[in-house]
């Protein structure tokens, strides 16, 4: 069954806290504002934890009480509370309501707590905490600010404007705001006290304030409200209850129907007829600038540093209040641009026109729903999240309402738990959460158990016009920052790439290598023309940036923890480019060697039909200087066009080049861009009887597996292949990594090998080989990387 708020004829025998409460509990003697804020008492609190209890907590020390608490873990907060004075016990015991006057509980706590069923059985007085707080704000002029959106950022601009205009005012915010300390605060100076209202669970019918802000009003939890009357009957309970002005937005239609008709209502927001009203603004990412006009009159402008047009309007109801309470404009708009969010409370790491970076420390679910929700409506393309649990039992305990917590974002990329104090409870891990996100229907969830990949596995799905989010209150913060440093360098690449060309962080090399292992490139760049390719290299000197070239990975072994620096794969446009012209043929760096043969064929030209069964590119064959039915790149090649490390290109004719076998030492340290072939005129049948010969030697001797080619270059002695084979060492392996079967020189990947698993297997060939053939086998592959 539903509740709403005004239902307050529950059965008798049915506790406060188990149904809902809007008044304390039926036989409470006590005159609270008294009991709190004139007496001092011993008081405990249940769930002390919470952001909202431990504000309450706060409070109460610096009104003199002697506080205790209580909670089933421990926090930050927790922790400075006990510095101020509070007694912390990180378990409810029953005995902790023996000596306590007064007993305050979290709405997170269930009725059947062992503190508050013990208290019920002495006839303790017990409350909520909203009760508690309404009853503080008692003592001195409370301005309530409620809404179903936006209450902290609102209202903790509301007591920064008030401070920076000399009031003096105490508050009471639902969350750590740098710039206003703490989330609580009792200024005994100040007339006045700000609060953040709950709507949650009807209680902020309790308050009794002078003055009462209404940012917002529409259908949410309704798991306590029946519909949206019922909503609307609580904040009209309120607005009765306020005694002085009633602000209200005026673009909120359901706040401008429960406040229209008040005497006392002033209204604000966009519309011509709102007595505060912003008028040319001009959002930025992460604020806006506009005019006010109060009462008919130009006010000035104002620069708020806190993005979106929600701010806008909860800004301006911030300035409808303080100007009715005689803050100057000057004051209010000098203390707005100096309002900043919280630290980790939707905090801009990062933002370009293409990505915004945003951290936030919500770990909680409600939180995490929040805080997506409020990515979402940023406007951005998609939202990308990477997502920290916090501590194990919070983990466990709320696995289902993580499941549902991640509709708003695009892609979730879960790490492993923080266990903060916490020792780990076996099974309980980040793959935890995924599983209940993926039942739940989400299709973009993914678990990176390692932390410090977080930011690759996340990095590497963002596309432009992206946000991305770190979510959680351990360190996945460093995790966006790694990815906010690695961005301005990406976006400098993509900058020089141009709308063509492509860049991509931490690029699984797996998928471009013919092996199919390898860890991420940092940078993956692809040029489209020699300009571009000649600026990155440029670029990476200026910038100290490894630069590694890659053609089809077919030579490759990428050791698992990838390749730092920038990966250039030149490729597209003139990099693929085949042009013939008589017996040449002029091909890009980024064109296959197969397609320089098909091109011979197509144009007549013989002599380069080897070509075909050479699995890499053009500028990859002739860094390796590649080879096969026993002919090798040189042979065919006649110019070579490369870029040298400043970037500036150059031409050599094969007369002027040092080459040998598999090895053309000129691309150590420069680029290729090109290469020219020469074959010679052919008759057709002649060429596609060269080209079934290579294809035919390959089906019959090669594997057709996932694999880098021949692993090790040929000895004098003897084929490497037949070395390996009378070694016996065919079909031997190391996880999935395997000498084929078909030919001793391969190691084929038989799914998901991995490079360490891959370097294993050869050091064992070596080793082998060595010992008893006295035959020192080097790698033609080459191998590159960082270990995983
Ligand atoms: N052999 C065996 N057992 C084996 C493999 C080979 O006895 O398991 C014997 C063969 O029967 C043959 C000799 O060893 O008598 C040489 O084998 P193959 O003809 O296959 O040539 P290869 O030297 O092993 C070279 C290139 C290959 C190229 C082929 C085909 C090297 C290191 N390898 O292989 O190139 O495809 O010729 O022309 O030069 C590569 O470099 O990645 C590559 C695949």
């Amino acid at each position: 069954m539903k509740h709403v708020s005004e239902n307050r004829d529950a059965p008798a025998q049915s506790p406060p806290w188990a149904g809902p409460v809007t008044s304390s509990e039926r036989a409470f003697p006590l005159d609270l504002p008294g009991f709190l804020t004139r007496e001092q008492h011993r008081i405990h609190l249940v769930g002390v934890a919470g952001s909202g209890m431990s504000g309450i907590a706060a409070l109460l020390i610096k009104l003199g009480h002697t506080v205790s608490g209580s909670d089933k873990v421990s926090t930050m907060e927790t922790d400075r509370l006990q510095r101020l004075g509070l007694r912390f016990r990180e378990q409810h015991r029953p005995e902790d309501a023996d000596t306590a006057e007064l007993i305050v509980f979290s709405s997170a706590i269930k009725g059947d707590n062992p503190i508050l069923v013990c208290a019920r059985s002495y006839g303790k007085p017990v409350v909520r905490r909203a009760e508690a707080l309404a009853a503080i704000m008692r003592g001195k002029r409370g301005i309530v600010i409620a809404g179903m959106h936006g209450k902290t950022t609102t209202s903790a601009m509301t007591a920064h404007v008030l401070r920076e205009g000399g009031l003096h005012p105490c508050h009471y915010v639902g969350a750590e705001i740098p710039i206003l300390g703490t989330n609580a605060h009792w200024d005994s100076r100040g007339e006045y006290f700000v609060a953040e209202g709950d709507e949650s669970d009807g209680t902020i019918a309790l308050f009794q304030p002078e003055h009462t802000v209404i940012l917002n009003i529409e259908e949410e939890h309704l798991d306590f409200y029946a519909d949206l009357g019922a909503i609307e009957k609580v904040f009209a309970q309120l607005i009765t209850q306020t005694t002085g002005k009633v602000f209200y937005n005026i673009d909120d239609k359901n706040a401008v129907r429960v406040c229209r008709s008040l005497a006392r209502g002033i209204s604000y927001g966009f519309a011509d007829e709102a007595d505060y009203r912003a008028i040319d603004i001009r959002p930025r990412d992460f604020g806006s600038t506009f005019r006010v006009s109060g009462r008919g009159q130009d006010l000035g402008e104002v620069v708020l540093n806190v993005p979106g047009q929600h701010n806008v309007h909860n800004a301006l109801g911030v300035i409808a209040l303080a100007s009715e309470l005689g803050v100057t404009f000057e004051k209010i708009s000098k203390s707005l641009a100096k309002f900043e969010h919280a630290r980790r409370r939707f905090e801009i790491k990062y933002h370009s026109p293409r990505f915004l970076l945003v951290d936030d420390y919500g770990h909680h679910p409600t939180e995490i729903r929040a805080t997506l929700k409020a990515a979402k409506s940023v406007g951005r393309k998609r939202v990308l999240t990477m997502f920290q649990p916090h501590r194990y039992s919070r983990t466990k305990a709320l696995r289902k309402e993580f499941g549902r917590a991640f509709d708003d974002a695009d892609r979730v990329v879960v790490t492993d738990v923080y266990g903060s104090n916490e020792a780990p409870i076996p099974g309980v891990t980040g793959q935890m959460i995924v599983d209940e996100v993926v039942a739940h229907g989400h299709r973009g969830a993914s678990y990176e158990p390692r932390l410090e990949w977080a930011h690759c596995a996340v990095g590497n799905m963002l596309e432009s016009g992206d946000l991305v989010l770190s979510l959680g209150a351990g360190n996945i913060h460093e995790q966006l920052s790694a990815l906010a440093a690695d961005l301005v360098i990406a976006e400098n690449l993509k900058a020089i790439v141009g709308k063509n060309g492509e860049v991509r962080l931490y690029e699984p090399l797996s998928k471009h290598t013919t092996l199919r292992v390898g860890g991420p490139a940092q940078f993956w760049v692809e040029p489209r023309n020699e300009k571009a390719f000649a600026e990155l290299i440029r670029f990476c000197g200026d910038e100290n940036l490894p630069l590694f070239v890659m053609g089809r990975g077919s030579n490759l072994l990428v050791r698992d923890g990838g390749i730092h620096g920038v990966v250039v794969h030149p490729c597209g446009d003139e990099f693929d480019k085949i042009e013939v012209n008589g017996a040449e043929i002029t091909a890009g760096a980024g064109a296959k060697l197969k397609e320089v043969a098909y091109a011979g064929k197509a144009a007549g030209i013989g002599g380069l039909e080897w070509l075909e069964g050479i699995p890499g590119t053009v500028g990859g064959g002739l860094r390796m200087n590649a080879g096969a039915m026993g002919a090798q790149t040189f042979e065919n090649v006649v110019r070579v066009r490369y870029l040298d490390t400043n970037g500036e290109a150059h031409t050599r004719t094969r007369g002027e080049l040092e080459v040998y076998y598999r090895n053309f030492p000129l691309l150590e340290k420069n680029f290729a861009v090109s290469a020219v072939f020469r074959g010679q005129p052919a008759p057709l049948e002649e060429i596609v009887r060269k080209l079934e010969a290579s294809q035919e030697k390959r089906r019959t001797s090669q594997p057709a597996a996932k694999s880098a080619g021949c692993i090790f270059k040929n000895p004098d002695s003897c084929p490497a292949g037949k070395l390996v084979d009378e070694l016996g060492l065919k079909n031997s392996s190391v996880g999935k990594a395997r000498v084929s079967e078909v030919h001793g020189n391969f190691i084929v990947n038989d799914g998901g090998a991995t490079a360490a698993e891959m370097l294993e297997l050869i050091e064992k060939i070596k080793a082998t080989a060595l010992a008893k053939r006295g035959i020192e086998l080097e790698t033609e592959v080459q191998i590159v990387g960082e270990p995983g």
